[in-house]
């Protein structure tokens, strides 16, 4: 039996089929709820029910807790409806439209780019493009049904092949098998694109990118729209890793900076080697944001990449200032193991 679904403050309703999430059922409606990892990971797509009830699903008990659960709220990347509900969240704006599909693909290149991180490059069938938002996400889906979130590192303008960067896991099951076994010419499937990690555009305030390892491929795609779209906001990209090697791509920020007189790279080593020879920032990514901006309230920040690095700098910058509605962020979290019915 399917319930119904209407959203608080803006009234619109959908329908949610029987063991169906809260967002997937929003998603496949056009609605545009806000989320991340679609996990019960990351918490961005916790809301309120104001009536009706509901199974919380399968979720990180850090992420919501029995306190949460009894002040009414819900992931609702997780939750599924007992009884229709009435919901409070925050809609979404920017990417209306945009509905995420299943769609074959084939591995037309693969690039070793350090050690650990690989660039994927892939071709959709001839007739087909994706439409999305730089910066949004697509979700392989495994033989097992399980799913693996990457970030889309290219922009819509180029679009002939979606970008991937793929950091390699110590026992990952996909991506193990994407550098020890993969050859291109694979054929995978994906569904995509998902995520609200994507511009606003609808303000000039100057923007702080913060990436950590491969949370750069988001905000590469993201900063690549903003130059195709020749916004003239000031950007602050600062991107995080252990060693030099691990910025992958540090000659593209260093080009942008070089070429754009309104974008500023700032790369920071938290365990840079003496061979490096680093003479840059050192420390904590976070961190060296806190150190150069005593007041963060006239900004806008996107944060992408472990979750803890997210976390840690979405309470800092809040207590430099930063408005709650400002920060915007992918919280790279791992996969759940319990595999995902598709929306
Ligand atoms: C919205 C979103 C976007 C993402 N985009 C990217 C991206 O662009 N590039 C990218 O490299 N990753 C990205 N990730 C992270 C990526 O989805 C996970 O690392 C993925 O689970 C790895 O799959 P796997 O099968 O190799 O590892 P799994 O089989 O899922 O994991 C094996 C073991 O490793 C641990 N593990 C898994 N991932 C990580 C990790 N990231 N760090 C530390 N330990 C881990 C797990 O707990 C598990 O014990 C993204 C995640 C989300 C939610
Ligand atoms: S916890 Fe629901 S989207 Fe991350």
């Amino acid at each position: 039996m399917s319930f119904q679904v209407t959203i608080q403050p803006s009234g619109h309703t959908f329908s949610v089929a029987p063991d169906e999430t809260v967002l997937s059922a929003a998603i496949a409606a056009g609605f545009n709820l806000p989320y991340g990892c679609r996990n019960g990971a990351c918490g961005a797509c916790k809301g309120k029910i104001v009536e009706g009830k509901v199974d919380y699903g399968d979720h990180q008990d850090a992420t919501l807790t029995e306190i949460e659960k009894q002040a009414g709220q819900v992931l609702f990347c997780c939750a599924k409806p007992l009884t229709d509900l009435a919901i409070e969240c925050r809609e979404v704006i920017g990417n209306d439209g945009i509905r995420p599909r299943i769609l074959p693909a084939r591995v037309q290149k693969m690039e070793k780019l350090s050690h650990d991180v690989m660039a994927m490059y892939l071709k959709l069938p001839s007739n087909e493009r994706m439409q999305f938002a730089a910066g949004q996400y697509i979700e392989f889906l495994l033989k097992d049904g399980k799913r693996r979130a990457f970030s889309l590192a290219n922009a819509p303008h180029n679009d002939e092949f979606l970008e991937l960067h793929l950091r390699l896991v110590e026992g990952g099951q996909f991506t193990q098998y994407v550098f020890n076994e993969m050859h291109e010419k694979a054929i995978l499937r994906l569904e995509g694109p998902f995520g609200s990690f994507y511009l606003r555009e609808d303000t000039d305030k100057p923007i702080i990118f913060i990436a950590g390892g491969t949370g750069f491929a988001p905000i590469k795609g993201i900063i690549e729209h903003a130059i195709h779209q020749q916004h003239a906001r000031k950007i602050v990209l600062y991107w995080g890793a252990r060693t030099r090697q691990d910025l992958y791509m540090s000659a593209l920020p260093e080009q942008w900076q070089a070429t754009y007189p309104h974008i500023t790279y700032i790369p920071v080593l938290s365990e840079p080697l003496p061979e490096d020879n680093w003479q840059g920032r050192t420390g904590l990514v976070h961190q060296a944001v806190l150190d150069d901006y005593a007041d963060l309230s006239g900004y806008q920040i996107y944060c992408c990449g472990a979750p803890q690095m997210v976390d840690t700098a979405h309470v800092a910058f809040q207590e430099r200032g930063m408005p709650e509605d400002e920060f915007f962020s992918d919280a790279f979290t791992f996969a759940n193991p319990v595999p995902k019915v598709a929306v």
